[in-house]
């Protein structure tokens, strides 16, 4: 439960030392004050799902009452899929900090991301503002571990054509953080489990000669591990023979498949084998999907309708137990650093489509290069309404219209929330067909599909948003 005295026992903490900085050599993380190789153990974080979806970083109230139970569950990362670039992050970042925590950084927000059904259009300058502005906001915490660029952007067999953009941004941030003069934070791509595309993805981000439009670390959303599973069965096997040779460092953004429980829970015994010497000579650990309980049920702890009370469910002991039986592996388990980068896969119609020759960034975002990314918009910042504009690459002075389409703007929020009861129950169904036997193509719950204005399990936003952006235009 939630009191006053956690509060103050994690307020006390803030003036402990700083955690040291993670970077990445080779295939693997490591701590820049120690030299010992960095595994992550952690929990996907984002209370209130998108359904309610808030910035639990920007509030004390929520971060405080969350982080006892990251400690009770010995984690050392949490990932979160959307914060608030206008708000202040300094409490909740030092907390974390003192907790010895590290965070992972999705910078999309539902409205300023890449999108599914017009991607060339919506990478323009005020979505990379929004983009550079949560660098800016972040970028002095030693704590970052890493930004994502994107989130299951390719979900499907065929929006293979996103990942041209999704890489463009990646380059654009990695500039950005040289020229702005930060620490090379890792910035990364987080991967749905699509079959016929997974691995041509990570081929893509790791590939061509622009050492700026590579990733730093791939993480892959999978959900292959299913109740008293095993690394042969689950076809953990098969995903360490597949990645292995990838030059930089992999770890599993999303695991926790619940369709099979024991007593109502998840056992979580794939903690043994992720951090097992057989998978550490590939993988840097993962994150447990996810901390709090919403409507796709993958929860650990139940948060209370008003905030104030969290109960620790069954899943939450077994993570728990299982993070702590299952230690490190010892050394630097593995890891190699001389692995070359991948080569560039080709263009095949209908299998993989993704341009080699990236996109320039637009224009009117290299001021931002100079003189930093200004005042930050927000959560209501809708940079792909900029896809209105004659032309694609909307300058700043555009946005105005972003804001000033009230009406439409609510329609999609309220398109959004609604879609949430049909976008749990394909995640339901996207998790059944995910075991191995099934011949998947995708393994993902599909809740924060809704990041990226998606398709998919959330194939009535994406075209309701492509039938508000682009009239009748467009034909999904
Ligand atoms: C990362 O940190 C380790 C440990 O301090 C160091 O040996 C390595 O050179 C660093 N790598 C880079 C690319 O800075
Ligand atoms: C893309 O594939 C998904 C299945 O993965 C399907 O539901 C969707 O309709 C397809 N979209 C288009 C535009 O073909
Ligand atoms: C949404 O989340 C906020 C912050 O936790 C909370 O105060 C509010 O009660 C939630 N709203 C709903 C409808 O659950
Ligand atoms: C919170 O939990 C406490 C102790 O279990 C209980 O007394 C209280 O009624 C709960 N409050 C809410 C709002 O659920
Ligand atoms: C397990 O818990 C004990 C007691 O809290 C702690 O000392 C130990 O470091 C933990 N082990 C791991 C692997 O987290
Ligand atoms: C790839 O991008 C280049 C440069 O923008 C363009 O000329 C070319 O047509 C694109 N190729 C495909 C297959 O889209």
């Amino acid at each position: 439960m939630f009191s006053k005295l956690m509060v103050s026992a994690s307020l006390a903490l803030v003036a402990q030392a700083a955690l040291p900085a993670i970077n990445t050599t080779g295939n693997a993380f490591w701590n820049t004050e120690t030299g010992e190789r960095f595994y992550i153990r952690g929990v996907d974080y984002q209370p209130g799902g998108s359904s309610n979806l808030t910035d639990p970083l920007a509030d004390e109230t929520i971060c405080m009452r969350d982080i006892p139970y990251f400690e009770q569950l010995g984690i050392n990362t949490i990932r979160v899929y959307s914060i608030d670039n206008s708000m202040d992050h300094t409490a909740c970042m030092k907390a974390l900090d003192a907790a010895g925590i590290y965070l992972i950084l999705d910078v999309n927000t539902p409205k300023a991301s890449i999108s599914r059904v017009s991607p060339s259009c919506s990478y323009n300058s005020d979505y990379l503002q929004n983009v550079f502005a949560t660098i800016d906001e972040f970028s002095s915490y030693d704590n970052v571990l890493g930004f994502f660029a994107g989130n299951e952007v390719i979900d499907s067999v065929n929006n293979t054509d996103t990942a041209t953009y999704v890489k463009a941004t990646v380059r654009d941030m990695k500039k950005y953080l040289k020229a702005r003069n930060y620490r090379q934070i890792p910035v990364g791509y987080s991967a749905a489990d699509v079959t016929s595309n997974r691995y041509l993805a990570a081929e893509y981000f790791n590939c061509g000669d622009d050492e700026d439009a590579r990733i730093d670390m791939f993480g892959v959303n999978d959900y292959s591990w299913c109740g008293a599973s095993s690394y042969t069965v689950s076809g953990y096997s098969q995903k360490v023979a597949l990645y292995s040779g990838y030059s930089i460092p992999i770890f599993l953004s999303e695991y926790g498949c619940n369709t099979v429980k024991t007593d109502g829970a998840r056992l979580f015994t794939e903690v043994e084998a992720i951090y097992s010497s057989q998978m550490a000579a590939v993988f840097s650990g993962g994150l447990a999907y996810e901390y709090s309980q919403e409507a796709n049920d993958y929860g650990l702890v139940q948060i209370s309708d008003d905030g104030l009370n969290v109960t620790t469910l069954t899943d939450f002991d077994n993570l728990k137990n299982e993070l702590n039986k299952t230690s490190n592996p010892s050394g630097n388990g593995g890891a190699v650093s001389t692995y070359s980068i991948s080569s560039c896969p080709t263009y095949e119609a209908g299998i993989w489509e993704a341009n080699n020759t990236l996109p320039d960034m637009p224009e009117a975002a290299s001021v931002y290069f100079t003189s930093g990314a200004g005042t930050p918009q927000g959560t209501g910042f809708a940079t792909q309404w900029s896809c209105y504009d004659d032309d694609s690459d909307a300058d700043s002075e555009d946005s105005s219209s972003s804001f000033s389409t009230t009406t439409t703007a609510a329609a999609v929020s309220s398109t959004l929330s609604s879609s949430i009861v049909s976008s749990a129950t394909a995640s339901g169904k996207a998790a059944t067909s995910s075991s191995k036997a099934a011949g998947s193509i995708v393994d993902v719950p599909v809740i924060f599909n809704l990041m990226i204005g998606g398709v998919d399990g959330s194939l009535a936003v994406a075209a309701s948003v492509a039938a508000l952006a682009f009239g009748t235009a467009l034909t999904i």
